[in-house]
């Protein structure tokens, strides 16, 4: 694994002059983050080596390297799920590659299905903390110390002062944010009620089919992690007959505005 990621990281920086100090995940629907970025290059990921290709309907699957005013970044637009067939190693492979291609910072959105009764679709949610349900972890198996160590801590694996700054940020632009826990199950069925249910006595707010295994590894390897969900359906009796991967899109979409311009302020100003 170490020597993939650093053949992949030798190859982008052959490629290209660029050195992010900001890493972002874009997930279903958010996909538009990327008009905020002064493009310099886009690597698509099937000109990457050792890179998945990305299968999902309203994925694109790029990496894409420039600035927000005055900070570099990289953006993965469009990401890998475990439910498309990958381990756990290749979802995360590529937060290992931002990772040596010199990010400090990760920067990861998703949509979720929301279980707290005083969310509502279109909800922003940042994460405060997670839940592993995935049934596979990308730790498992020799650790390689030159990443991280065997043994992570994980008892904040969201940047407290990225959390506190984003709240200032929504603050002034006048966005309702929650703040909440995740609750990362494999997919990719969405859940019945009774599993909504077990998601809410857990103590979770929302659930969703990714992030957790990216943040173990950015966590792993110590960057800092923020997260950010939309609520794009609710988990509860009233909503679930309709649950619809084109709902899941259309509310990203409606929300995006908003956290688009969350996530630039807190890069613009990290
Ligand atoms: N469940 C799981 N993943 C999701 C959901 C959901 O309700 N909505 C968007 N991603």
């Amino acid at each position: 694994m170490w020597d993939q990621v650093q053949e992949t990281v030798s190859y982008i920086k052959g490629k290209i002059n660029f050195i992010p100090e900001f890493g972002v995940i874009l997930g279903s629907g958010l996909g538009g983050f990327s008009e905020e970025i002064a493009i310099d290059y886009l690597l698509p990921y099937d000109e990457i080596p050792n890179f998945p290709v990305s299968t999902v309907q309203g994925h694109k699957g790029a990496l894409v390297f420039g600035t927000i005013g005055s900070k570099k970044v990289v953006a993965m637009q469009g990401r890998f799920h475990y439910y498309e067939g990958y381990s756990m190693q290749e979802v995360t492979f590529p937060v290992r590659v931002m990772k040596y291609l010199g990010i400090e910072k990760l920067i990861v959105s998703n949509a979720s299905g929301g279980v707290n009764p005083n969310y509502k679709v279109g909800s922003i949610m940042i994460i405060k903390d997670h839940i592993n349900f995935m049934p596979e972890h990308p730790l498992r198996g020799n650790n390689d110390e030159r990443f991280g160590p065997r043994f992570v801590n994980m008892s904040q694996p969201y940047s407290v002062e990225m959390i506190r700054e984003a709240k200032v940020i929504a603050k002034e632009l006048n966005i309702e944010i929650h703040e909440g826990v995740y609750l990362g199950l494999q997919g990719p069925t969405f859940e019945t009620l009774a599993e909504y249910r077990m998601v809410k006595i857990l103590g979770a707010d929302c659930v969703g089919m990714s992030t957790v295994p990216e943040v173990i590894v950015a966590r792993h390897m110590e960057l800092e992690t923020f997260g950010i969900s939309i609520i794009t359906d609710m988990g509860n009796e009233e909503s679930i007959s309709t649950i619809s991967h084109n709902e899941v899109l259309e509310a990203a979409k409606s929300a995006e505005p908003n956290l688009r311009m969350l996530i630039k302020e807190l890069i613009v100003r990290s």
